[in-house]
């Protein structure tokens, strides 16, 4: 175990307040944030254990099915989380959370006009091994409308929760998908700094497709120093 933490690299990160991203102005801090100096207890303290995991938490095409397979295009995602050294980060919980393939979430605040699917529940979670990597099964999430602005419409994106090595590197954050013509619209993602945004683009990757089953791609995450994949604001 490391025995500090690096600071956040903030110019990798998006402001804390970006108003083309209309809520951020809302709930933005307006005071200079107050740094806590690192004690012991970020080191020591209680971290999420993986006992609870069953077999199926991480195929989000299996965990939420009733009556047959959700609807959608079959997609691995997979990669490695790194600390600020480049190391791996082994048995480090990774949560994950998207639309449907239609862009429609299983949430009472979601009322897009787009179909739920009864098959898909749109979460997932696993434990990285020895060598960081993850994997999931799920289907690619649909694009959706958000009201930000007028005809405002989200890229295709999975929601991303990692803990790290402890509460203190917990990273929140977006995987999106290389060749989106959103992207260039999403206030979200350009509100990201230009050279930290295609971190938050995964790569397609052949290798990694599973022949007459499943696109194929890579998605690694760095959770601190200058090559950090941006927090979401
Ligand atoms: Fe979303």
């Amino acid at each position: 175990m490391a025995a500090t933490y690096t600071p956040r690299d903030w110019a990798s990160h998006p402001p804390l307040i970006a108003p083309a991203y209309r809520s951020t102005v809302l709930r933005g801090p307006t005071r200079p944030l107050v740094p806590l100096a690192q004690s012991l207890s970020e080191l020591t303290g209680p971290v999420y254990g993986h006992e609870r995991l069953s077999e199926l938490d991480h195929d989000l095409t299996r965990n939420g099915a009733r009556n047959g397979a959700p609807l959608g295009e079959r997609i691995v995602v997979t990669g490695r989380v790194l600390d600020e050294d480049g190391r791996a980060v082994p048995d480090t919980l990774i949560e994950i959370w998207q639309a449907n393939a239609a862009g429609r979430y299983i949430h009472k605040s979601d009322q897009h006009d787009a179909p739920l699917d009864p098959n898909f529940l749109g979460a997932g979670r696993c434990v990285t091994d020895g060598e960081g990597r993850y994997r999931f099964y799920t289907v690619k999430p649909g694009a959706y409308p958000w009201r930000n602005h007028h005809n405002a419409w989200r890229p295709n994106h999975i929601h991303f929760s990692l803990f790290g090595p402890s509460l203190a590197t917990r990273l929140v954050t977006q995987m999106y998908f290389p060749g989106d013509p959103l992207l260039e619209l999403d206030p979200i993602y350009q509100g990201a700094p230009e050279a930290a945004r295609e971190r938050m683009i995964a790569r397609f990757s052949i290798d990694m497709t599973e022949p007459e089953f499943a696109l194929g791609y890579v998605f690694d995450i760095v959770l601190r120093g200058r090559h950090a994949t941006p927090m979401e604001t």
